[in-house]
C-alpha cells in the first residue's frame, strides 16, 4: 500500500508547511492546490489503488484537500492586509493630540449647587416661562399699575400695551405656583430673568435667579432665617449672616441678606466695598395681599419668600470681580473654573 504512505506524507507536508507572509500563501496554493499541484498528483494515485479500497482512498484525499483549502483560506485572510498595515505613511511615534472634553458652565454649576442645597431641606423645583404677563410679574405681587416699585426693575416690554414682558424676577413663577399648586407649598424657581440695565461689571441685562417660597400654616420669620442660614453655611461654609431691614412690595417685613465677606475676612476689600459684608439676596414674609391675589385663605396660611442672583453667588464662590466674564465664553476664563 505504497499509495497510503504517500498520501500520509502529503498530509504531513501540508500541515507542516510554514506560511509566514503573503508570498508564502501563493506558494502554498501553487504547490498543493494548483492544477499541477501535489493534490492533483495524489489523485492520480488512484490508478494504483485496488477497487475495494478506492472508497477509502477517496475519503482520505478529500479530507486532505479540505485541510489544505482551509489552511490556505485562513492564511490568505491573515496576510491580506499585511502590506497596507506595514506601509503606513504617518509617524507612529508622534505624540497624540489631546481631545478636550467640554464641561458645564460655572453658572450652571452654581445653579445646581444651590438647587441641591434647597432640595436637601425639602424644596421642590418649579419652573415657569420667561415671557409673562403684567399680572404675574407685577400686579399679583402687590405692584398695581403706577406703583413706584415697578421702577426698581427696569423692564423689557414685549407689547405696545405693556401687557407682556420678559420676567424681571422669577417671583412671577411663584405666583403661577400659588395659582396652580396645592398648599402647603415649598418651592424654588431657578431661571433666567431680564432687566433693561446698562451692562457693567456688576449688572447685566439678563441674569439668573433662584427664588424660594414656603407657604404653610404658622410659618415664622425664624423659619426664614434658619433657611437662609442653612444655605449660607452649605454654600460658603460661612455661618456669619445678617438680615438688614429693607423694602419689597411683596414681602412684609422685608430684609436684605448679607454674608460676612470671606474674601477679605471682613478686613475690607473691593468685593465688599470695604464694609466686610456682601449682599446675597432679598427675603421677607409674603405680604398677605399677594396670597389674597391668588385666592389663598390668609387666616389659615402664611409664608416666606427669598430671592438670590446666581451670578452674584457664583462671583463670590469663584471670587470673580466682573460679571461680564460669564457671558464672554472665553476659554481661558472658563478653563479655570
Ligand atoms: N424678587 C426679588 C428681586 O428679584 C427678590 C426677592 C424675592 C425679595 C423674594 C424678597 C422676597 O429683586
Amino acid at each position: 500500500m505504497e499509495w497510503k504512505s504517500k498520501i500520509q506524507s502529503l498530509k504531513e507536508e501540508i500541515s507542516q508547511y510554514k506560511i509566514e507572509n503573503k508570498e508564502d500563501v501563493e506558494k502554498f496554493r501553487i504547490a498543493f492546490l494548483g492544477t499541477k499541484g501535489k493534490l492533483k498528483m495524489a489523485m492520480g494515485l488512484i490508478a494504483e489503488v485496488p477497487g475495494e479500497l478506492r472508497k477509502e482512498f477517496g475519503l482520505l484525499v478529500n479530507e486532505i484537500k479540505n485541510e489544505a483549502d482551509s489552511k490556505w483560506a485562513l492564511s490568505k485572510n491573515a496576510f491580506e492586509h499585511q502590506q497596507e498595515a506595514t506601509q503606513v505613511d504617518f509617524d507612529l511615534t508622534a505624540p497624540a493630540y489631546h481631545s478636550h472634553l467640554g464641561s458645564l458652565h460655572p453658572i450652571t454649576k452654581t445653579k445646581r449647587r444651590m438647587v441641591e442645597i434647597f432640595e436637601r431641606i425639602g424644596f421642590a423645583i418649579f419652573e415657569g416661562p420667561e415671557i409673562v404677563n403684567d399680572w404675574h410679574n407685577f400686579t399679583a405681587l402687590n405692584m398695581p399699575q403706577d406703583h413706584p416699585a415697578r421702577d426698581m426693575q427696569d423692564t423689557f416690554f414685549l407689547t405696545e400695551n405693556l401687557e407682556f414682558l420678559l420676567r424681571t424676577h422669577t417671583s412671577s413663577s411663584q405666583i403661577q405656583a400659588l395659582e396652580t399648586e396645592k398648599l402647603p407649598l415649598r418651592i424654588i424657581t431657578p431661571g433666567r430673568v431680564y432687566r433693561n440695565e446698562t451692562i457693567s461689571a456688576r449688572a447685566h441685562c439678563t441674569f439668573h435667579q433662584v427664588e424660594g417660597l414656603y407657604i404653610d400654616e404658622g410659618v415664622s420669620f425664624a423659619d426664614l432665617k434658619q433657611c437662609i442660614y442653612y444655605f449660607a453655611k452649605e454654600m460658603f461654609g460661612s455661618e456669619n449672616i445678617r438680615l438688614r431691614p429693607s423694602y419689597f412690595p411683596f414681602t412684609e417685613p422685608s430684609a436684605e441678606v448679607d454674608i460676612s465677606c470671606f474674601i477679605c475676612d471682613q478686613k475690607g476689600c473691593p468685593v465688599c466695598k470695604k464694609t466686610g459684608w456682601v449682599e446675597i439676596g432679598g427675603c421677607g414674609m409674603v405680604d398677605p395681599a399677594v396670597l389674597q391675589n391668588c385666592n389663598i385663605d390668609t387666616t389659615k396660611y402664611n409664608g416666606y419668600a427669598f430671592g438670590m442672583g446666581i451670578e452674584r453667588i457664583a462671583m463670590l464662590y469663584y471670587q470673580i470681580n466682573d460679571l461680564r466674564l460669564f457671558w464672554q465664553n472665553d476659554m481661558r476664563f472658563l478653563r479655570q473654573l
